[in-house]
């Protein structure tokens, strides 16, 4: 028997190198072939706030309804002169974003964030 060990080391090593693109890119959470398209259901500019500022801040601002709604029993905030019910649901889905795979999930899939708030909250669903 020649050194297995050796080989054994050679092959992996090969594996590594002919790999490098593929798990380079999975632990950089970099790739050429997919960026994230988030389809975006708004005709009529923005509703609540900015498209960049949502972008960046879309959690703070829920967990800031949230707690203005459940720990200080407000319901509705006045946006731009509209009276705008805070909730998840009947607001941002239901208004706008209510394709969720298209939307939400397809940002925080490509982000790998897997936000629970549909554990309860519920998710529009298309009528036939
Ligand atoms: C364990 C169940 C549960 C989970 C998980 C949960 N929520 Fe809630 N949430 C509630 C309940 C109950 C209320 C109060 C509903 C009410 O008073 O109308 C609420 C209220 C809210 C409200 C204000 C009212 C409304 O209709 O939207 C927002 C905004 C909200 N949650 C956001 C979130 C977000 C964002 C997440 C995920 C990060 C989340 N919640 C996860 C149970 C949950
Ligand atoms: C443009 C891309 C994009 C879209 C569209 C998007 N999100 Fe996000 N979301 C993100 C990113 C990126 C994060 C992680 C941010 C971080 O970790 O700082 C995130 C995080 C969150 C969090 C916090 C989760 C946590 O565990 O901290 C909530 C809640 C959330 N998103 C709700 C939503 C909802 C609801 C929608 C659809 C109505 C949505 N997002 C659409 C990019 C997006």
């Amino acid at each position: 028997m020649y050194n297995s060990g050796k080989i054994i080391i050679g092959l992996l090593v090969f594996v590594l190198a002919a790999t490098f693109p593929i798990w380079y890119n999975a632990a950089t959470g970099q790739s050429d072939e997919y960026k994230p398209d988030p389809k975006i259901v708004v005709d009529t500019g923005y509703c609540v706030a900015e498209t960049n500022y949502m972008r960046k801040a879309h959690m703070d601002l829920l967990n800031d309804w949230r707690d203005r709604v459940v720990r200080d029993g407000e319901r509705f905030v006045n946006v731009q002169g509209e009276v705008m019910e805070m909730s998840l649901t009947n607001t941002c889905m239901m208004k706008c974003h209510w394709n969720k795979e298209d939307f939400c999930d397809e940002c925080h899939n490509y982000a790998e964030v897997s936000p629970y708030c549909w554990d309860c909250h519920l998710e529009p669903k298309e009528v036939e």
